[in-house]
């Protein structure tokens, strides 16, 4: 239509979120990782934090979980150092989360907000900042985790700012947004559904429920949205590590052979 720009679909550089979805992100998109605790969301964001900044574009990283030097040492551990990207002025930390304690950091990586549950001025740093770093068509804000946002403010206010951010930042200036949410705590219950129709993708964690029955943790990943773009929705069994998310095959043939010869039911059944 005339006056639209096309819309860019775009990879995020995760082989496994890659081959899910079949044609890419639209970088128009807020999206939403959904899980319990320890499923991974924050790994992701680290990945995904390094791998935009690699290609060259800039990374505003919400923290509100986490202080900015614990996120640094996370994503550190993981096999990727953001000291460069930091210095080169790509990558800040909008820090939610050191108003708790002292903290003298370098101002040029980090913008402490004193007083994050004041959601109007949240937003007006958020904005500043995609304009400082230039975000049109380019970059992505990374957030973690909308959970504690929550905790700090009401609720509902929370969802109206994430409608403004998604229309400010994703919608207006084509910043790809990607945020975190605790799965499965009864405060928020009733939210899980208002985040259902007010963002664009969600992509799910979890913990396999078969496995968990045997007091295995065998983490688990699917899309469950993209608007969009076409992709798969089968869970699909990962392990985080050095160098991030990587795909676990477990090889269920093999089994369910030895299983059947060895159970004696089976071969009743066959005479
Ligand atoms: N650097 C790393 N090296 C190896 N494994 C890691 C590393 N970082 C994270 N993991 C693994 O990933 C798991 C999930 O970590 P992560 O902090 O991303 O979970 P989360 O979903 O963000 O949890 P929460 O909701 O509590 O914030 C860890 O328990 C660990 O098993
Ligand atoms: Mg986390």
């Amino acid at each position: 239509m005339k006056g639209f720009k096309e819309r860019q679909n775009i990879k995020t550089d995760i082989q496994l979120l890659d081959d899910l979805i079949i044609r890419g992100i639209p970088r128009d998109s807020f999206i939403v990782l959904l899980g319990e605790g320890g499923t991974g969301k924050s790994a992701i964001l680290g990945e995904l934090c390094y791998n935009f900044l690699k290609k060259g574009e800039p990374v505003i990283y919400v923290a509100l979980d986490n202080s900015p030097p614990s996120v640094f040492s996370d994503i550190k551990s993981l096999g990727w150092d953001l000291t460069p990207f930091c210095e080169k002025g790509l990558l800040r930390f909008l820090d939610c989360y050191s108003f708790r304690m002292k903290a003298d950091y370098d101002e040029k990586c980090v913008t402490v907000l004193r007083e994050p549950d004041d959601l109007p001025n949240f937003t007006d740093k958020l904005v500043s900042l995609m304009d400082e770093l230039k975000m049109n068509d380019n970059g992505v804000v990374l957030i973690d985790s909308l959970t504690e946002l929550m905790t700090l403010s009401d609720p509902s206010q929370v969802v109206e700012s994430i409608k403004n951010w998604r229309a400010r930042g994703s919608k207006e200036r084509n910043v790809l947004f990607v945020s975190t949410l605790h799965y499965g705590l009864k405060a928020f219950e009733g939210f899980a559904d208002v985040f259902d129709y007010i963002v664009d993708g969600i992509i799910d964690l979890r913990y396999d429920p078969t496995y968990m029955a045997s007091d295995i943790l065998l983490k688990q990943i699917r899309i469950r949205k993209i608007k969009g773009s076409d992709h798969y929705t089968n869970w699909v069994n990962f392990v985080i590590q050095k160098g991030g998310l990587k795909p676990l095959i477990i090889e269920a043939k093999k089994t369910k052979k030895i299983n059947s010869r060895s159970n004696p039911k089976n071969k009743n059944s066959k005479k």
